[in-house]
């Protein structure tokens, strides 16, 4: 990918005084070109979903695999049916209680949406997201968005503007910049395909909400565990190595002594490690904090630029502690666990 173009970068208050650069957005979309814009969970890399060389662009700016799909971003639910060959009385429950906001549905794919979207797939993932520049910017652009995170692939997921500028500057001509995204990670992603409700990817709409409203959700082995390379996977972005920082990760089971007194034996230059607030005063390596124990969503916030972080400082390994699996734990699990490339030890 060559670097020709000129990235303007412009701030949103999401105010009505965006409307001038929302609608500049929006003509850069209908054109044909990328546009990042901010969500409630990370950046996004936006095209015309419907316009398969815009689409096409998005998979060249990331260096994305051509067999990983997008998520195509909606603003009502009228435009998700359009996508979807079948919206039945489950996602319209999912879609009343969790649109918009952070949950992602696997459908099956419509006739108007182009196959490279869908990375060939008889299926289509549909999300309407919350944050109101998204919205606006979908309504104005009259199509669905399709948009992966806004980072090349491999790198963590963008939480900010400038991490998009770090990643995309000479590669699109415009990034909305809405300040840091609140969720902090990637929508959770809902497969209703034909064999019942599963979990793809863990986000902040959790597994214990989801059941709530579509009974038993199945958990998709990815989630949790490394993929087995010869089966064909079910969400394709799973098999992909992700978030990777370029320092080493290591997870470390255990309480929290055997986290410090495990950590604490590791004192080297070069190491690092993520620690809860309340562990900070008695870590001996240097640390970043990420929030408190009983806070995985401000764990969840702050990963991905923590992850950005310890690249700058020139991290050569990294220990974290292994959140325990619940609610937004599971996310927080899920992403250090690949970030990590599954190397966990027990520290007990
Ligand atoms: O929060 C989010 O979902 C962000 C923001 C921008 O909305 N987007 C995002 O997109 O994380 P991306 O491309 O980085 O991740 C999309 C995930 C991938 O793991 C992909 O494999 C999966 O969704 N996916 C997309 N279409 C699918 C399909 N038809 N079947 C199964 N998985 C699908
Ligand atoms: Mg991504």
């Amino acid at each position: 990918m060559s670097l020709t173009e000129t990235t303007r970068l412009i701030s949103l208050t999401g105010g009505e005084g965006d409307q001038e650069a929302i609608r500049l957005a929006a003509r850069l979309l209908k054109s044909g070109k990328l546009v990042a814009f901010p969500t409630e969970t990370v950046y996004g890399l936006g095209a015309d979903g419907l316009n398969a060389a815009a689409v096409a662009c998005i998979f060249a700016v990331k260096g994305r695999p051509q067999d990983n799909p997008l998520i195509l971003h909606v603003d009502t639910i009228r435009r998700a049916k359009s996508l979807a060959g079948r919206f039945d009385e489950r996602a319209q429950a999912l879609a009343d209680a969790f649109w918009p906001g952070p949950l992602t549905l696997v459908l099956p794919k419509g006739e108007a949406v182009p196959a490279l979207c869908s990375a060939g797939l008889p299926s289509v993932a549909v999300r309407m997201p919350a944050h109101p520049v998204a919205l606006r910017l979908i309504r104005e652009a009259d199509t669905p968005l399709a948009a992966p995170s806004a980072n090349l692939s491999g790198r963590p997921s963008p939480t900010t503007a400038a991490h998009c500028m770090e990643d995309l500057k000479g590669r699109i001509p415009l990034i909305l910049d809405g300040g840091p995204c609140k969720v902090g990670l990637e929508s959770t992603v809902l497969s209703l395909l034909d064999d019942g409700p599963r979990l793809l990817r863990p986000g902040a709409v959790t597994l214990e909400q989801l059941e709530k409203v579509a009974g038993p959700v199945k958990l998709d082995p990815a989630v949790l565990s490394k993929p087995d390379d010869t089966a064909p996977a079910v969400s394709p972005g799973m098999k992909y190595k992700h978030y990777a920082p370029r320092a080493r990760l290591i997870l470390v089971r255990g309480d929290r002594d055997a986290f410090l007194r495990f950590i604490n034996t590791k004192k080297q230059p070069g190491v690092f490690a993520l620690v809860y607030d309340e562990d900070a005063a008695d870590a001996a390596l240097p640390c970043l904090t990420l929030g408190s124990r009983q806070k995985p969503e401000a764990w969840a916030a702050a990963l991905f630029a923590a992850l950005r972080r310890l690249d700058e400082l020139g991290a050569a390994v990294v220990y974290a502690p292994s959140p325990s699996p619940e609610g937004m734990g599971l996310a927080v699990y899920n992403r250090l666990i690949r970030a990590a490339a599954y190397n966990e030890v027990n520290a007990q």
